[in-house]
């Protein structure tokens, strides 16, 4: 499912060079752009019908269904089940958080990961940075990691910090790492829109968005402007959910979270981006500060029980609270291990001889 999709807008009835070059000009290059477009887009973009539009987006979803790209109407469960076995899941390096998600991150989802500054959101996507890289054998996705950073949060060096304590290869690991800077929410709205050819060019397999909301929350202030924003926010959602399936990668969001006066009992704190963003999210994860510790809480699953976890930042990432003072846990960190181990053995014949 990762593979190049073999098939051209031109491939779609009625779509001729000039159409071709028309839908190209506003930015739609690909079938999934189209597939994933909304009528309203394509109209505002490409100054065409409401019905065009309507029938271009219907036989270019229709065109990838029977192709098998995109999931049909009506599939057998058979079929669904196959398409899930294709699954993989991602560590995170901390077993507490792996198993609160039974196994890891998943690809053909959108992990959101929302909670109040400082509670470690964009260590998460850091670490997962990494971890990513790793073989599928080894509890990664065996492929290279895009990330849109729109807080400008993104710190190279933080990488290459969590790199070292683990013993993987520093400059290996930072080259497949392709970093996106966006300065506002029609540039995110426009990288999200290219996603596809990016991920092919560069054999992605984690695209990470930290954070989601900041933009369109920082330009779109005021009542007024809000059902705009939303359905702006909906465009990208919509988008990355179609993109996390079809391309069987993980996509990991981060929220920022907002007050909620009308709270009465409990914590007075919600994710921003009120439905939209919630609806379009396979998971929802919470964080907490919970002392030197954070909180993970579970709150929206299609599969998983209501649960919780604590997890720590720690030099080499994310860690779990026991095994901070101790050694980090991945294979990686085992291999730096074991390595010195065998150097010391033959240090140590050397030295008896
Ligand atoms: N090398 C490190 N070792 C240990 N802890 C670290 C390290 N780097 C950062 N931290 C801790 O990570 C925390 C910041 O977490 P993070 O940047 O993930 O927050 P965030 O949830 O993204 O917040 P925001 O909403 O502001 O973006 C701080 O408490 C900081 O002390
Ligand atoms: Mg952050």
């Amino acid at each position: 499912m990762s593979e190049a999709i073999e098939v051209d807008i031109s491939d779609l009835p009625g779509v001729g060079p000039a159409t071709k070059a028309k839908l190209e000009a506003g930015g739609v290059t690909t079938i999934l752009d189209l597939a994933a477009a909304t009528v309203n887009e394509l109209v505002e973009n490409l100054g065409i019908t409401e019905e065009t539009a309507h029938n271009l987006i219907f036989e270019s979803q229709r065109l990838l269904r029977d192709k098998g790209y995109l999931e049909k109407d009506l599939v057998s469960a058979q079929e669904l089940f196959d398409r899930r076995s294709k699954m993989v899941k991602c560590t995170t390096f901390s077993k507490n958080l792996d198993n609160l998600f039974a196994g890891g991150i998943e690809t053909q989802a959108v992990t959101e990961f929302y909670g109040e500054f400082g509670s470690g959101k964009t260590q998460i996507c850091h670490t997962l940075c990494l971890s990513a890289q790793l073989p599928v054998e080894e509890h990664g996705l065996g492929g290279g990691v895009l990330y849109i950073d729109t807080e400008s949060t993104f710190r190279p060096e933080r990488v290459a910090q969590i790199a070292r304590a683990r013993g993987a290869d520093v400059d290996k690991a930072l080259s497949n790492i392709h970093v996106a800077k966006v300065y506002n929410a029609s540039h995110l709205e426009l990288i999200v829109k290219a996603l596809g050819n990016l991920i092919q060019q560069n054999a992605i397999k984690l695209v990470v968005v930290d954070s989601i909301i900041s933009l369109h929350r920082a330009e779109f202030v005021g009542r007024g402007t809000l059902s705009e924003r939303q359905q702006k926010l909906n465009a990208v959602m919509h988008r990355l959910k179609r993109i996390a399936e079809i391309y069987n990668i993980a996509i990991v969001i981060t929220n920022q979270v907002q007050a909620s006066p009308d709270t009465f009992f409990g914590d007075p704190t919600k994710p921003a981006g009120g439905n939209i963003i919630g609806h379009a999210s396979t998971y929802r994860v919470y964080l907490r500060k919970a002392g030197q510790e954070r909180k993970a809480i579970m709150i929206d699953s299609p599969c998983h029980p209501y649960g919780d976890t604590n997890f720590m930042i720690i030099e080499a990432g994310i860690g779990d609270p026991d095994e901070s003072k101790k050694s980090a846990t991945s294979s990686w960190k085992t291999r730096a291990i074991e390595k010195k181990t065998v150097k010391t053995a033959k240090e140590d014949e050397e030295e008896k001889e």
